[in-house]
């Protein structure tokens, strides 16, 4: 073989290999799918800090809760990530989103999304 055969040849297995990661990667992000329903009963874990409007806690020192009911599942979901991977630092979330798959993160997203000020009292908001 020619050496520029050789390179073409190199080349259409790089663009094939680039071709399918990019398969691969895009069903993966097909398989996560946030269900609402699955989510409400996964928020147990957080309702007690994010439930209650202008709530304080005070474990490890005070700080404010942020209301999460009505926020984009996009946002929820990267908010998770950053403190499953200390890329945003608070002990607590880091510890809860840590116990959290991904299929989790996405329930629990689309559970709050669909949580706002005119959803009909709901205590798991
Ligand atoms: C012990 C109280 C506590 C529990 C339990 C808790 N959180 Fe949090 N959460 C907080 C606090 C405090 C913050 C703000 C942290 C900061 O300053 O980064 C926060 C931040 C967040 C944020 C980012 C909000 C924003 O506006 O950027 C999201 C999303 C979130 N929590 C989701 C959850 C989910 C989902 C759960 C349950 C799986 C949960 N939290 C459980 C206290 C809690």
């Amino acid at each position: 073989m020619k050496k520029s055969q050789a390179t073409a040849s190199n080349k259409i297995i790089f663009s094939l290999s680039l071709i399918l990661s990019t398969i691969t990667f895009s069903t993966q992000a097909a398989e996560i799918q946030g269900n609402p329903e699955k989510g409400a009963s996964k928020v147990r874990l957080c309702v007690g800090c994010h439930a209650i409007p202008g709530y304080r806690s005070s474990v490890p020192e005070i700080y404010t809760v942020p209301m999460i009911g009505g926020q984009s599942s996009g946002y929820i979901v990267s908010a998770l990530q950053a403190y499953k991977k200390g890329e945003r630092k608070h002990p607590t979330m880091r510890s809860v989103s840590g116990s959290l798959s991904d299929q989790d993160m996405a329930d629990i997203a689309e559970y709050y999304a669909l949580q706002t000020a005119s959803t009909t009292p709901n205590k798991l908001k």
